[in-house]
């Protein structure tokens, strides 16, 4: 069955890799990221943005998650992605959702806290595992937007104050990514993480990483990062490769075959990033 983020991230923490957490959008995206793993034999976070369960439909990405997991006989979390809609978050783990993401980032530092802290309460009590941001990570994902000029990096003292007093399971820290790709290649403030590390002892959490070098990714995992964001390295790809199959067969209508190499396509980056992630044979 899906499980919780608890296990997963902690065995990453304590054996120094990360789990990739790949956002998906439909069956095709998420069985491409399932056999993906499943060939690597890693653990893996399939996320799905309030957006994309919107779009996919609660209960049906539940299931097929469940199926998938038991399918392929790795560990397997389902994971609500930046969400800041508390109804909608219960709602969700309501469904069968073990791991969630609550995104008040954006709010006032005592807000973020008193949301945050409400959730943790909540979500324990049914064996969820609950992620926060603090600080702000740039670009668009889903219907949020920010800045690059407003994003704010995760100062130590106040991570390690949050964390006392929400309890959550992990932290996403801002360190210089953004969601998206990047125009200029993204400078990551080790220094800051490697300070965050030292202080505070749950998971952290690297949103943005599409776009980020291996060798970033490495050093970020060296540095006490557990689980890495994986959106639009996904996305690029797969629309590609599609587009490339109607440059050839314009007249294609069958969505098995044109829908083919945009999971192929995925399976490709996930086993890549499983390999950058260390997390390979830890199923
Ligand atoms: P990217 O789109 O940059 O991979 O970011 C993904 C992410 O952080 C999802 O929460
Ligand atoms: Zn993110
Ligand atoms: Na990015």
């Amino acid at each position: 069955d899906i499980i919780s983020t608890k296990e997963i991230l902690l065995d990453a923490k304590k054996n120094r890799y990360a789990v990739p957490a790949f956002n998906i959008h439909n069956l095709e995206t998420m069985q491409a990221v399932l056999e993906g793993a499943c060939e690597m034999k890693s653990p893996v976070i399939i996320a799905a943005t309030p957006g994309t369960v919107d779009y996919a439909g609660m209960d049906y990405l539940v299931a097929m998650a469940r199926v998938g997991a038991k399918k392929h006989n790795i560990p397997v979390a389902l994971h609500l992605d930046h969400c800041s809609d508390i109804n909608f978050l219960e709602e969700c783990i309501g469904a069968g959702f073990k791991s969630v993401m609550i995104d008040a980032s954006l709010k006032q530092y005592e807000d973020n806290i008193k949301v945050t802290r409400d959730v943790v309460e909540f979500a324990h009590k049914q064996g969820v595992t609950v992620e926060a941001e603090l600080g702000t990570v740039g670009g668009q994902e889903d219907e949020r937007n920010v800045d690059a000029a407003k994003a704010l990096l995760t100062v130590p003292d106040m991570a390690l104050d949050f964390v006392k007093k929400t309890n959550i399971d992990s932290l996403a820290i801002a360190i210089g990514t953004a969601h998206g790709l990047y125009k200029l290649k993204p400078k990551l403030d080790f220094e800051r993480l490697a300070n965050i590390r030292k202080i505070i002892d749950i998971p952290l959490v690297l949103h943005g990483a599409s776009g980020v070098s291996p060798e970033d990714t490495r050093k970020a995992i060296e540095l006490g990062i557990c689980k890495v964001n994986i959106a639009t390295e996904l996305k690029i790809p797969f629309a590609d490769s599609i587009k490339e199959y109607f440059l050839e067969n314009p007249m294609a209508n069958d969505p098995r075959k044109y829908l083919t190499p945009g999971k192929n396509a995925i399976k490709q980056v996930v086993m890549n990033k499983i390999e950058i992630c260390g997390s390979k044979n830890k199923a």
